[in-house]
C-alpha cells in the first residue's frame, strides 16, 4: 500500500527564518513518533525565497520539499520567473503545478501547465498537479467535466509511466473553512481514480485539498482513493500540520 502524503502549501507566507523555525520544530516532533515515515510522506512547498532555507534543513531527512510553481523553461531571458533546474539544484524532489491560485490570479493555461509538468519530469522532480472546480462550475453540475478537462489538457504530453500526484482542490473550499462533504470528496476521488486509470496513468496518487484541519483530517482520510492532503492555512504551524499528519 502507498504511503499517505501530507503536503504543506505555505503560499506567500514565511520568511526564510520562519521557515527554518518550522522545519526545526517539525523534525524534533517527528523524531518523537516511532516509524513516522514508514507509512507517510511529508512534502513542504515554501515560497521561492525560503526554498534554500528549507533545503538546508531537510537535506538528509525524509522530508521532501519543492517550489509552488516553476517556469516552463529551465533557463533563459525570463525575468522574474523561477527555474525548475535551480530548484532541483537545491535538492527539490517535488513541485506544485497548476494550483487554482496560479490558474485564477496568474491566468495559467493548460498548455503552459503541460510544459511545466514535462520540464519537471525531465529533471526527475515529482509534479503535484492541482485541479478543481469553482463554485459556479459545481452548481452548474460541471465538476467532473472541469476536472477531466484539466487533466486531459494539462497532462497531454507527459510520460504516463512516471509517478504523478494529482491534488483535487475544489476552489470554493480553499481558505474558506468550507470543506467538501465526505460524499462530495468520495464521488470525485472515485471518478478521478477511474478516469486516470482509463487514460493509462500507471502510478498516480490523489490528494484532497481545501480547508483540511486536524478536526476533519481523520474522516477525510478514510475515504477511498484519498491518498493524503494538500494543506494551506493549517500547514503554517508545525503543531496543526503534525496533527493532520497523524490524524486517524
Ligand atoms: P486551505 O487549506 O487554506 O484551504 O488551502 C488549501 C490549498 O489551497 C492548498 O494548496
Amino acid at each position: 500500500m502507498n504511503k499517505k502524503i501530507y503536503a504543506a502549501n505555505w503560499k506567500l507566507n514565511k520568511t526564510p527564518e520562519e521557515a527554518r523555525e518550522f522545519v526545526i520544530k517539525l523534525k524534533n516532533d517527528i523524531f518523537k513518533i516511532p516509524d513516522f515515515f514508514s507509512n507517510r510522506e511529508v512534502m513542504i512547498f515554501p515560497s521561492a525565497f525560503a526554498l534554500e532555507a528549507v533545503s538546508s534543513l531537510c537535506a538528509g531527512t525524509d522530508i521532501q520539499f519543492g517550489p509552488q510553481n516553476v517556469y516552463a523553461e529551465k533557463s533563459g531571458a525570463f525575468t522574474g520567473e523561477n527555474s525548475a533546474e535551480v530548484a532541483k539544484s537545491l535538492q527539490a524532489g517535488v513541485a506544485l503545478v497548476g494550483h487554482s491560485e496560479r490558474r485564477e490570479i496568474f491566468k495559467e493555461q493548460d498548455d503552459t501547465l503541460n510544459k511545466k509538468v514535462a520540464v519537471l519530469q525531465s529533471l526527475q522532480v515529482l509534479p503535484v498537479f492541482c485541479i478543481g472546480e469553482t463554485l459556479a462550475q459545481r452548481e452548474a453540475g460541471k465538476t467532473l467535466d472541469v476536472c477531466y478537462s484539466q487533466l486531459n489538457n494539462g497532462l497531454k504530453e507527459i510520460n504516463k509511466e512516471l509517478r504523478l500526484v494529482v491534488a483535487y482542490e475544489p476552489v470554493w473550499a480553499i481558505g474558506t473553512g468550507k470543506v467538501a462533504t465526505k460524499e462530495q470528496v468520495a464521488e470525485v476521488h472515485a471518478k478521478l481514480f477511474e478516469y486516470l486509470s482509463s487514460q493509462g496513468f500507471k502510478n498516480v496518487q490523489l490528494l484532497y485539498g481545501g480547508s483540511v484541519k486536524p478536526e476533519n483530517a481523520g474522516e477525510l482520510l478514510k475515504i477511498p482513493h484519498v491518498d493524503g492532503f494538500l494543506i494551506g492555512g493549517a500547514s503554517l504551524q508545525p503543531d496543526s500540520f503534525l496533527k493532520i499528519s497523524t490524524a486517524q
